[in-house]
């Protein structure tokens, strides 16, 4: 049988993956279920992954990261997610929603000041576009920017800001020119500990519960003009453009906590006996396991393939949009279809929470809505491959 998946891995690529498979299990496995259980954000072990590098993979190592590819963010990543999918959100958003748009957009001054300390793991990063009523919409946001001198006056309401309670910076976007819809939003590096901006209520999840996700509220929040980010009315192109990056990262923890419900689901088929055999030797569990490890692979072939294509597009000044949506819906709706059939096969024991298959798919189901919901990831698939954008 041949040992999956075929990929032509360099040493440095197994190193990094041997290293967070390590951290995974040795330091997050022990107390993924407990911080699951009680909400809380945890603190020690994101600062650990910050410390091994784990935070900026693909900054320069110039700006604090560990200059490596996209690749090596998605072998760790996936490491991190099979364990944990509230770890590797954290870890997502700092490396591609946070650092990758500084990294592609920012001038040399913001990258070392911005970039530097997030990569290095001494603080975390949130990314903040979607509003209480603007979501899938994103053009239709209804806070304000307004320049004043050399700054400019935030206003507005955020909501559903990944690490928003404790984030110490935040790329937000804001409208500059709301006339001009898309092409009046500008984008902004907004130190959290600047006054106006508020911290709103944390939000009660189904799942990755030790993931902190809360509003944020601008009320007369005056930001420096040399943290905007990009020029005025470039916000929308670098937030659709950023989450080509995020959609990887989502991709690739769809694909880990798909491999974790996977091997709960294996292993127990081969244990659990009923009318007097294993249940995996009846067909309907086995033919389960098939399809899991089927489309498991289907999923991981997409995710590295559109870790490559960004790779790409780094050279190529190129995008990526299509391999990085159809990586994201087709392994989101795999990590929810593969965490369905864990519980189904363990039965009554995969709803309790004594064993961590409850948590994948309660995990699982946010793959599908954050970062673009499997709609919008239709929607950018169709409208390219139809030649409508
Ligand atoms: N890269 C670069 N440019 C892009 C782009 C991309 N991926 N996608 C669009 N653009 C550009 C277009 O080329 C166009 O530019 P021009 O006018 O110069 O041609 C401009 O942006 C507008 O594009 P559209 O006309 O396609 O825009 P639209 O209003 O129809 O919206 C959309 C497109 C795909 C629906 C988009 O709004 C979208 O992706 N919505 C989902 C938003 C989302 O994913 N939100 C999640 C937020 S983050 C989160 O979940 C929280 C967290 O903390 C994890």
């Amino acid at each position: 049988m041949t040992d999956l998946p075929i990929y032509p891995l360099s040493r440095e690529h197994k190193m990094l993956r041997d290293a967070a498979r390590d951290f995974a299990e040795k330091e997050i496995a022990p107390i993924a279920a407990q911080f699951d259980e009680s909400g809380e954000f945890p603190y020690k072990t994101i600062k650990k992954m910050g410390e091994l590098g784990f935070m900026g993979i693909e900054v320069p190592e110039e700006y604090g990261g560990a200059g490596m590819d996209a690749l090596a963010y998605v072998l760790a990543l996936e490491e991190i997610c099979k364990v944990d999918a509230s770890h590797g959100v954290v870890m997502s958003v700092n490396n591609s929603l946070y650092c990758h748009g500084i990294l592609k957009f920012g001038s040399e001054e913001q990258k070392r000041k911005f970039i530097t300390p997030i990569a290095s793991g001494q603080a975390i990063g949130a990314y903040s576009l979607t509003e209480p009523q603007s979501g899938s919409d994103a053009g239709t946001m209804r806070g304000r920017a307004v320049r004043d001198g050399d700054f400019y006056v935030l206003d507005g309401r955020k909501s559903w800001v990944t690490s928003g309670p404790l984030a110490d910076y935040f790329v937000v976007f804001m409208m500059t020119d709301p006339e001009k819809k898309q092409k009046g939003v500008s984008a902004f590096l907004v130190d959290g500990k600047t006054p106006g901006l508020i911290r709103g209520k944390k939000e009660p999840k189904l799942g990755i519960r030790a993931s902190a996700t809360s509003e944020l509220i601008f009320e007369n929040c005056r930001v420096p003009v040399e943290n905007r980010l990009g020029a005025e009315g470039e916000g929308f192109k670098i937030a659709m453009t950023v989450l080509d990056a995020g959609r990887v990262g989502i991709a690739t923890q769809a694909l880990g906590i798909a491999e974790a419900a996977y091997e709960a689901a294996r292993q127990y088929a081969g244990q659990r006996e009923a009318f007097g055999q294993a249940i995996g030797h009846f067909q309907g569990t086995g033919f389960k396991i098939a399809d899991m490890k089927t489309r498991i692979e289907a999923s991981r072939l997409l995710t590295y393939n559109a870790a490559l294509a960004k790779d790409q597009a780094k050279q190529n000044g190129g995008r990526y949009s299509l391999e990085a949506s159809m990586a994201k819906l087709f392994s989101s709706e795999t990590a929810m279809y593969v965490a369905h059939q864990a519980v189904q096969i363990h039965g009554g024991m995969g709803y309790s929470k004594e064993l961590p298959v409850e948590r994948y798919f309660r995990d699982a189901k946010i793959t599908e809505i954050y970062e673009g919901t499997s709609e919008i990831q239709r929607l950018v698939i169709s409208r390219l491959e139809l030649g409508l954008r």
